[in-house]
């Protein structure tokens, strides 16, 4: 089958990626004429596992394309991938400009019927605005064509997006048109195996269902890093009652990590996006208020242990940073909690050297050069001097120092750590000074 993606940012090359990969034919698309040519020259704009190899071999079998040009990419497919981005707006909203963008130039070329599908996480009626916008380019033609505009969102997870394309939990379909979900079955038949995982309904829930994913496992992060901030007072620790409240099917043990708040391209968004969408309609989302609230709270936890245990002067202080992406398996720094930890130490005078297997290379695009940040090759480099470690993401490789090195290198043995990876009676028999996440016995 053929098919068109506009967006070669995340979403638009794994999606484009993984659908040649099972025999379509692929033209990707996007206005940035250097990420073009990069991808054309083989080189992959994004750190994600296993996607250079997808895109690499599915190129050299002539299956996927890159180009910028926007009508090859209309006359090409019957299925018109809108993966484009959607930043949010100063107040919250997802801006749509490139959205409808694409929705015109769909509307301005097409020459024969076309299913236009929404793949970015767009607010619920944006359909309707892609299907007005696409109207109205045909309009302006004087054209009859037909068309169908289908909702169908992503629940790709970074550092695993492959796997997620390839194997769905579910594929959300929302279309007003039964033909098109007939074409689309047929387009995701081969990710659709063994057991019926489409999911199909009207436009307006399957544009929900992606804010209501998103909403629901933010939640869920904010409710344990309540109860974390509640067990450290009282005395408890929240891995044990994590484990206690997980063993119950009806909540279990998935995405109950309490940490230093939640990070991403997605869920801050998302969850601002749905509170905005919730305001529109008249209604107060108290909820997704108070989620968005506990987690830009979570987030300066780490900083306020650190503050705290050197009595409220961190001037001349270095602290040790092992973890920058916003979490393992990506060099993605959108809304890390490494940078509120590491902006507020600069704030109060404190220097930072940090590590991070792979994201250090967009640490410096972000923050260039300043004499207050020292990017280090290896963990133990980073804590050589430090006067304390703060972990702020769980890569693997933190996960088992040579402790006894790490309190030779300290100028004090403490550790902040902000995902709970080690055990506080271990670091206690071994004269470490330990201030995890919700651990208060
Ligand atoms: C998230 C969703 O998990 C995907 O299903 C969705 O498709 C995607 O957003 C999207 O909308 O595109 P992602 O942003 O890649 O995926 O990251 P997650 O693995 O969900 O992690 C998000 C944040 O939550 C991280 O900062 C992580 O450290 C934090 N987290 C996660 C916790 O603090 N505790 C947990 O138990 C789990």
């Amino acid at each position: 089958m053929k098919v068109t993606v506009f967006g070669s940012g995340y979403v638009g090359l794994v999606t484009g990626a993984c659908l040649a990969d099972v025999g379509n034919n692929v033209v990707c698309v996007d206005i940035d004429q250097g990420k073009i040519d990069r991808l054309n020259a083989g080189e992959v704009p994004i750190h994600e596992p296993g996607l250079d190899d997808l895109i690499a071999s599915n190129m050299a079998a002539g299956r996927l394309k890159f180009t910028t040009d926007i009508d090859l990419g209309v006359a090409h497919g019957l299925f018109q991938f809108i993966a484009v981005g959607t930043p949010p707006d100063e107040d919250g909203s997802a801006d749509l400009q490139y959205v409808l963008a694409v929705a015109n130039s769909i509307g301005e070329r097409m020459n024969d019927y076309r299913v236009v599908i929404n793949k970015s996480t767009v607010p619920v009626g944006t359909a309707d605005k892609v299907r007005a916008k696409v109207q109205a380019a045909l309009d302006q033609r004087g054209s009859t064509l037909q068309f169908d505009v289908v909702s169908n969102p992503e629940f790709l997870k970074e550092g695993a997006a492959i796997e997620d394309f390839m194997k769905p939990d579910r594929v959300v379909i929302g279309t007003d048109n039964p033909r098109t979900t007939e074409l689309l079955r047929a387009l995701y038949a081969p990710f659709n195996r063994n057991h019926d995982r489409l999911v199909c309904m009207d436009i307006r829930s399957a544009e929900l269902t992606k804010y209501a994913a998103n909403a629901m496992l933010a939640t869920k992060i904010s409710f344990m890093n309540e109860l974390a901030n509640l067990a450290e007072k009282l005395g408890a620790d929240i891995e044990n009652v994590r484990l206690g409240i997980g063993s119950d099917p009806r909540i279990g043990y998935h995405f109950i990590y309490p940490g230093c708040g939640y990070g991403g391209s997605c869920f801050p968004k998302d969850v601002k996006a749905l509170e905005r969408t919730a305001r529109d309609v008249g209604y107060e989302a108290q909820l997704l208020q108070a989620v968005e609230g506990v987690n830009d709270r979570q987030k300066t936890r780490l900083f306020d242990k650190i503050n705290r245990h050197f009595g409220g002067n961190l001037q001349g202080k270095t602290v040790a940073v092992w973890g920058l992406a916003f979490k393992p398996n990506t060099d993605d720094m959108r809304e890390a909690s490494s940078r509120t930890l590491m902006e507020a130490l600069w704030q109060a005078g404190a220097k930072v050297q940090a590590h991070d297997p792979v994201a250090m290379e967009e640490t410096r695009r972000i923050y260039g050069e300043r004499s207050d940040l020292t990017l280090c090759d290896t963990p133990m480099a980073a804590i050589q001097g430090a006067d304390a470690l703060a972990i702020v993401t769980e890569w693997k490789v933190f996960r088992s120092p040579d402790f006894d090195a790490l309190k030779a290198a300290l100028k004090q043995p403490v550790i902040f750590d902000g995902r709970n990876l080690y055990d506080p009676e271990q670091m206690e028999r071994m004269g470490i000074t330990y201030h995890g996440i919700g651990r208060g016995r």
